[in-house]
C-alpha cells in the first residue's frame, strides 16, 4: 500500500520542517512500550525492528527512555525491496538477503553506526553515563534513528519497566517515578500504547493494562501484547485473552514468543527465533486456528496500520498548525521589506533564513494538500 508509505513519509518531512523552524514540533503519534520489569518490552521492540540491538535481560536493563525512529529508505541497485529479514516486510516479499544499506544515528553523537552490536554498546554506555552505574533511572531519553530499506516508518519508545521495590541507587519512590515517566509518554492523546503483559502471570494484575486504562479508559489506543506464551504452565493457554473474552481492547491482544534468555545467551539469530515463533503458533493445539493473528509479524503489521489511521486523523490539525507557522514566517519576511530587487549578496542572512523556511513550509503544505486530496478521493 504505497499510499500508507506516502502518508508517513509526509509526516516525517513535516517533523523535519518543524524542527528547522524551531517551533514546537507536531505532536506525532508514537508507539510506546509499557510493562513491568522483564515482561519482554525490549525483546518485543527488537523483533519489531528485526535486529539485535537493544540491551535485554533479567532485572532492570532499560534505565532511560529510548526514542527509536525507524526510517524507510529506498533499496540500492535495481530498486526492488531489500528486506533484510525484517518483521516489517510484506509477507510475500522474496527470501531475505543480508542488508547492506542500513545504518543508525544517535542524536547525541555525530557519526553513523552500521554494526548493531556497537549500537547496543552505545546505548549501554549512554545509559551508564547519565543514569549511573547502579540501577538508577533517568527521564532523559536516548534518541536513535535507524535507516534502511527493510523498515517501515515507525517511531517506537522503549521505557524502563514498572517496579515496586527500590534496588541499587534507586530512590525510595522509584515506583512513583517510573510511573510518572511512563505517564509522560502515554498520556499524550495520540500515543499508541503497547501494553505488554507476560502470559505466565495473572493478567488481572497486569501493571501495563492498569496504567494504560488510567489514560485510555475505553481502550481505544491500547494494543495488548502477551509475551512468554511459551512459558505458561502445561495444560493452560491464553485463548480467552487473545480472543478478547477476558479483557476488552478495541485494538485487541496479540500473542508473541520472544527469545528466551537461553536463546539470547546461545546467540540464536533473529530469523531463527521468528521461525520458531511461527512454528510455535502453527503447531500449538490451542493457537493453531488463530496463528494468522499471532506473532511478531502480525504485530508489526497491525502497528503500522494503527499508526497510519492515527496520522490520518491528525492531518487537518497539523495542516492548520503549519499554516499558522507559515503565516508567522511570511510576516517576519515582510518585515525585512521588499529586497527582491537587490542581488543575493545584498540580502541579510536573517532574510535568507526566513525565505528558506518559508519555501520549505510551502513545499510541505503543498505535499500535504496533494496527499489529503488523494487520500479522500
Ligand atoms: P524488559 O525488561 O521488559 O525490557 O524485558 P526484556 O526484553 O529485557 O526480557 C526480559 C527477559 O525475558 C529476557 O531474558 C528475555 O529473554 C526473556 N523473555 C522475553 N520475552 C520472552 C518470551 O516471549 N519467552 C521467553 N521464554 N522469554 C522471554
Ligand atoms: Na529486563
Ligand atoms: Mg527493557
Amino acid at each position: 500500500m504505497a499510499m500508507n508509505g506516502d502518508l508517513i513519509a509526509l509526516v516525517n518531512k513535516l517533523q523535519d520542517t518543524f524542527n528547522t523552524i524551531g517551533g514546537d514540533a507536531v505532536d506525532l503519534p508514537q508507539i510506546v512500550v509499557v510493562g513491568s520489569q522483564s515482561s519482554g518490552k525490549s525483546s518485543v521492540l527488537e523483533t519489531i525492528v528485526g535486529r539485535d540491538f537493544l540491551p535485554r535481560g533479567s532485572g532492570i536493563v532499560t534505565r532511560r527512555p529510548l526514542i527509536l525512529q525507524l526510517i524507510h529508505t529506498p533499496a540500492r541497485g535495481d530498486g526492488s525491496a531489500m528486506t533484510g529479514g525484517y518483521q516489517l516486510q510484506q509477507q510475500d516479499l522474496p527470501t531475505p538477503s543480508p542488508p547492506q544499506t542500513e545504518y543508525a544515528e544517535f542524536l547525541h553523537l555525530n557519526r553513523r553506526f552500521t554494526d548493531f552490536d556497537e549500537i547496543r554498546r552505545e546505548i549501554e554506555a549512554e545509559t551508564f553515563r547519565v543514569a549511573g552505574q547502579n540501577k538508577g533511572v533517568s527521564k532523559l531519553p536516548i534518541n536513535l534513528k535507524i535507516y534502511g530499506p527493510g523498515v517501515l516508518n515507525l517511531t517506537l519508545v522503549d521505557l524502563p519497566g514498572l517496579t515496586k521495590v527500590p534496588v541499587g541507587d534507586q530512590p525510595t519512590d522509584i515506583e512513583r517515578q517510573i510511573k510518572n515517566l511512563i505517564l509522560d509518554y502515554i498520556s499524550k492523546p495520540n500515543a499508541v500504547i503497547l501494553a505488554v503483559s507476560p502470559a505466565n502471570q495473572d493478567i488481572a494484575n497486569s501493571d501495563s493494562l492498569k496504567l494504560a486504562r488510567s489514560v485510555d479508559p475505553r481502550g481505544l489506543r491500547t494494543i495488548g501484547v502477551l509475551t512468554k506464551l511459551d512459558l505458561m504452565d502445561a495444560g493452560t493457554n491464553a485463548l480467552d485473552i487473545l480472543t478478547g473474552r477476558t479483557y476488552p481492547l478495541k485494538l485487541g491482544f496479540i500473542g508473541v514468543v520472544n527469545r528466551s534468555q537461553q536463546d539470547i545467551n546461545a546467540g540464536l539469530p533473529m530469523e531463527e527465533a521468528l521461525r520458531k515463533e511461527e512454528d510455535f503458533f502453527r503447531n500449538h493445539p490451542a493457537y493453531r486456528n488463530l496463528a494468522h493473528r499471532c506473532g511478531t509479524k502480525y504485530l508489526a503489521k497491525s502497528l503500522n496500520h494503527v499508526l497510519m489511521n492515527h496520522i490520518r486523523d491528525k492531518l487537518p490539525d497539523m495542516k492548520a498548525r503549519l499554516n499558522t507557522l507559515m503565516g508567522q514566517t511570511q510576516q517576519e519576511l515582510n518585515s525585512f521589506g521588499d529586497a527582491t530587487f537587490l542581488g543575493e549578496q545584498h540580502r541579510t542572512c536573517a532574510e535568507l533564513f526566513h525565505l528558506g523556511l518559508h519555501q520549505q513550509g510551502s513545499l510541505v503544505l503543498k505535499l500535504m494538500t496533494e496527499f489529503a486530496r488523494d487520500f479522500v478521493a
